[in-house]
């Protein structure tokens, strides 16, 4: 019998830093397909905490027992990059109907331009759903405790990060 072709999943974002609400999607998606790839966007114009290279590390570091979540860069266009890496599936997070008119006009879009690729919007656990990095360096920033809405070695990363600032 012919082997099924493996299904592969793009789990795109900024990821500055890795949020547990992430960690969340990225379990989900790892039990629903073979491969979830969880692509950082090398954005040039965004000012970020952490360079490329370190959120690549903290995705790898989280998830380095899970044999089939793999952390990468991208840059340019997504459905580009998905269909390099042979991903028929672009997964995004939705906390809240607020995430919904952003996400859906980008999937519509992203359809557009590859009407093959499908997106799969997943929710996280409720105690997660207000959770952002945005929010998080925030409140990082200014002193706030953000225990258990990050990884644990996102959260020593993200104190030694603002100490410097
Ligand atoms: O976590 P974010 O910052 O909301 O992620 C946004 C991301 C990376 C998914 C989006 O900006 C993106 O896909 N950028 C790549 C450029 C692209 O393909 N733009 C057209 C999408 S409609």
């Amino acid at each position: 019998m012919p082997s099924l072709p493996l299904r592969v999943a793009l789990y795109p974002g900024s990821f500055d830093p890795l949020t547990m609400g992430h960690v969340d999607i990225i379990q989900r998606g790892s039990a629903l397909f073979d491969t979830i790839i969880v692509a950082v966007l090398e954005n040039v114009s965004k000012e970020p905490l952490f360079t490329v290279k370190e959120r690549i590390e903290m995705i790898q570091d989280t998830f380095k027992t899970s044999d089939n979540v793999e952390a990468a860069a991208f840059s340019g266009l997504l459905v580009e990059y998905a269909a390099a890496r042979k991903a028929s599936t672009i997964v995004r997070g939705i906390r809240a109907i607020s995430d919904f008119e952003y996400e859906f006009q980008m999937a519509l879009m992203n359809r557009r331009l590859a009407p093959t690729i499908e997106t799969v919007f997943m929710m996280p656990a409720e105690e997660y759903s207000y959770v952002s990095s945005r929010i998080v360096k925030e409140v990082a920033s200014l002193g706030g405790k953000v225990t258990g809405l990050v990884p644990e070695g996102v959260e020593a990363r993200l104190l030694e990060r603002v100490r410097e600032r």
